[in-house]
């Protein structure tokens, strides 16, 4: 009786470690799903990428040609806003690399970004440049006679995006949804008409907290709704059934995310102030913070909030009903999901770590928190200085100039300009500083550090 009583203490004991273990691994194999598994067809290769310096503009290029590869991969990855993984050297977080060296772009691409220079996973990539990195790969593919990738002819149909920082990714995605029946059957359809715009990815960092997903919230959370990305051509609906337990397990490890601590300085005192002030003007919309945090998902119409109008237009009914209709959404299952179709607004995100993942608005207009509640120091046209933190606006460091220039030939550098003015950039709207003294703004910006 003995032995049995002690093998079964070791085997309970046994089972809670390996139930513990068990929820880690879902986690550890979601970020390896990420970063080694391809789900789509590979963008290039590391050959044309070691060369993809010879179709830069001759200015850099003859500089290129002087340095030592090292350092050419270094530009070059500045220059399309990637960065290596942390615990590496050798690998960029953006994309899964393949023993045989077959680049394809991953969720991180726009999701995996740095914060003020530090890679950071989950974070929204603010300096992806996708299209120019897209263009100079194909340029380079033409001079190598390498063969064109899906992405390659996918972007000569959709721009994939016009600012470093921002992509066209849901008119990609409703350009792809566009050719699948609701079994996600690949239906070749002629491309219909869409409102080309760009927006900032979201934090994956307050995941946890979101019931609904997207700006306009009109999907709820699900593992399923996550593999919208992999949409190509070549991946049928066996393809979604077959993934379907790895994106548990990215959906395991977007839920264990939590956005990164404030490293300078804090004035708590200043900052108990601005808790105040915040719990009047802001918590309404975006919550409490703290141990018993709430999140109201509060979607605000579009006359209130009247930030950029055109993401939420973009995205047609037609296209939102067709995902409630889908496979994504257990459409015709048990637990099918409900799905707004005809949304009025913007959803209030959650702020946290929002020191960390500007530039802010759905769009990414707004360079710092200052701007976001103080509309008329919002910047026209803006271009990014260096990584540093502006620790006093918080955000983007960036100087305001009158307009894009002109006599630039490098269009990589053009795009790293972000103008307010053109067609779904507007940085207008969110108006709820107006009434603060400059003082209570400081304060609250002082608070919006700590969460
Ligand atoms: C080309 C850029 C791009 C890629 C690649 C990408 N996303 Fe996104 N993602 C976005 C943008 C932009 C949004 C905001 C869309 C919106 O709100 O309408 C978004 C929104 C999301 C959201 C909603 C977050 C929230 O708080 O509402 C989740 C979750 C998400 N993406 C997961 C993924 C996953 C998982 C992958 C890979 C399988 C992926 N994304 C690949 C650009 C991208
Ligand atoms: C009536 C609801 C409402 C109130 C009140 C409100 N906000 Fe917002 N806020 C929103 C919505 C909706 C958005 C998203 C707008 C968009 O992206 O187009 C937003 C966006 C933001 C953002 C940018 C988030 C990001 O990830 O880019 C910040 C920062 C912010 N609000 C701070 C505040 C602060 C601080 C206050 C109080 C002074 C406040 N808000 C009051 C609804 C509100």
């Amino acid at each position: 009786m003995k032995p049995n009583l002690t093998l079964l203490i070791i085997l309970i004991s046994l089972m809670g470690i390996r139930y513990v273990h068990g929820n880690e691994n879902a986690v550890e194999r979601g970020y390896k799903v990420l970063t080694e598994l391809p789900v789509l067809t590979s963008d290039f290769n590391q050959s044309t990428f070691d060369q993809v310096w010879r179709s830069w503009p001759t200015h850099l290029r003859s500089s290129a040609e002087r340095m030592s590869k090292e350092e050419r991969t270094k530009i070059a990855y500045q220059r399309y806003g990637l960065s290596s993984r942390p615990g590496t050297t050798d690998k960029p977080l953006q994309y899964v690399v393949s023993e045989e060296g077959n680049w394809t772009m991953n969720c991180f691409t726009c999701h995996g970004g740095t914060i003020y220079g530090n890679p950071y996973p989950g974070a929204p990539n603010n300096k992806i440049a996708l299209q120019t990195l897209t263009e100079e790969i194909r340029a380079t593919k033409f001079r190598v006679g390498a063969a064109l990738s899906r992405m390659d002819l996918g972007a000569l149909v959709i721009p994939l995006g016009t600012t470093n920082g921002t992509t066209n990714a849901v008119v990609f995605g409703m350009g792809l949804m566009n050719q699948r029946d609701t079994s996600l059957n690949y239906i070749p359809t002629a491309p219909k008409f869409f409102v080309h715009h760009d927006m900032d990815a979201p934090p994956w960092w307050y995941f946890y907290k979101k019931e609904r997903l997207y700006i306009d919230g009109f999907a709820e959370k699900g593992h399923r709704g996550l593999m919208q990305f992999m949409l190509i051509p070549e991946n049928g609906p066996e393809f979604f059934q077959k993934h379907e337990e790895d994106f548990r397990d990215v959906y395991a490890y977007l839920m264990s995310l939590r956005p990164p601590k404030f490293e300078g300085n804090i004035n708590r005192a200043l900052a108990n102030k601005g808790r105040n002030l915040f719990e009047s003007n802001c918590s309404d919309c975006h919550g409490t913070y703290g141990k018993n945090w709430t999140y109201p998902n509060l979607r605000i119409p579009l006359e209130e909030i009247q930030t950029d109008p055109v993401r939420l237009h973009a995205l047609s009914v037609e296209g939102r009903t067709k995902y409630a209709h889908s496979w994504f959404a257990h459409a015709g299952e048990t637990g099918e999901q409900s799905t707004i179709t005809a949304p009025d607004g913007y959803v209030a995100p959650p702020l946290d770590g929002i020191w960390a993942s500007s530039p802010y608005f759905h769009n990414g207009s707004v360079p710092t928190l200052w701007g976001v509640l103080r509309p008329k120091d919002r910047p026209a046209v803006w271009i990014r200085d260096s990584d540093e933190l502006d620790a006093k606006r918080v955000g983007t460091t960036y100087s305001s100039v009158d307009s894009v220039p002109t006599n630039n030939l490098d269009i990589g550098e053009k795009r790293s300009y972000f103008d307010t003015r053109v067609k779904g950039k507007s940085n207008q709207g969110h108006l709820y500083g107006e009434s603060l003294s400059d003082e209570e703004v400081l304060a609250i910006i002082e608070y919006l550090k700590t969460l």
